[in-house]
């Protein structure tokens, strides 16, 4: 699964070392430029760029930023709509009724990403748009015990990332971590309404104890032993 994107940062990184060399040639002096081309090439870096990053800015805007240039992953064409972006760790937080999703760019340019969300069948809901350096959200208003379906679809100006088929349905047998946009989560209880239960139960059981003690010494001595004694 890794060896995708892998061995598109490999290609990338031979790619971007011919055109990454010629900016890093000083042209303000002759005397630089005989140095340079004595001197080897200067190790190429990759930029400080992480796919999976919340806020990570492009790496196009990280690559002149620094000193020197640094090397950039290789992305699909502007031409073609993004491939989809890999959904990471979805964290429900039952007592707040909501879940915190977090997923890694495509090797694509991207303007934005959507997410959608599907409870049980039908059509999903659609969040707000959320600008290309964001990788984190939050799904608000989710029941507890609930079953979801998330996706994330990644667009720019030539379309949008695909979502397997029919969205949920497709992922019906599919509870193995996927490597894909889309993923299932169910909501747990409320932490809240567990203890409730809990105390509802422990009181039902305090009071059948009780009752039982209740009719053991009061009411059997009462009733129940001096009719014995009369026997
Ligand atoms: C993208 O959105 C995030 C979260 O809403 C915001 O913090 C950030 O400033 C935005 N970045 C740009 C470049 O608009």
């Amino acid at each position: 699964m890794l060896s995708s994107p892998c061995r598109l940062w490999l290609l990338a990184v031979t790619l971007s070392l011919a055109p990454g060399a010629q900016p890093l040639a000083p042209q303000d002096s002759k005397e630089e430029e005989e140095n340079e081309t004595l001197r080897p090439p200067l190790p190429a870096v990759p930029c400080d760029y992480d796919p999976c990053r919340h806020l990570q800015v492009p790496c196009q805007e990280l690559q002149w930023a620094g000193p020197t240039a640094c090397l950039c992953p290789g992305l699909s064409s502007p031409a073609q709509p993004p491939e989809p972006p890999r959904l990471g760790e979805v964290r429900p937080e039952a007592e707040e009724g909501r879940a915190v999703v977090h997923w890694c760019a495509p090797f694509s340019p991207v303007h934005q990403y959507r997410l959608l969300l599907w409870e049980g069948s039908g059509d999903p809901q659609e969040g707000t748009p959320l600008n290309s350096t964001v990788r984190r959200a939050e799904l608000k208003g989710l029941k507890a015990g609930g079953s979801y379906v998330i996706c994330v679809v990644a667009a720019n100006d030539a379309g949008e990332s695909r979502v397997p088929e029919a969205g949920g349905e497709g992922l019906e047998q599919g509870s193995q971590p996927s490597f894909g946009p889309c993923g299932r989560f169910i909501m747990p209880p409320r932490p809240r309404t567990l203890i409730h239960a809990a105390l509802w139960v422990g009181t039902a059981l305090v009071l059948i104890s009780c009752s039982a003690l209740v009719w053991h010494f009061c009411l059997r001595q009462r009733w129940g032993c001096p009719r014995r004694r009369a026997i």
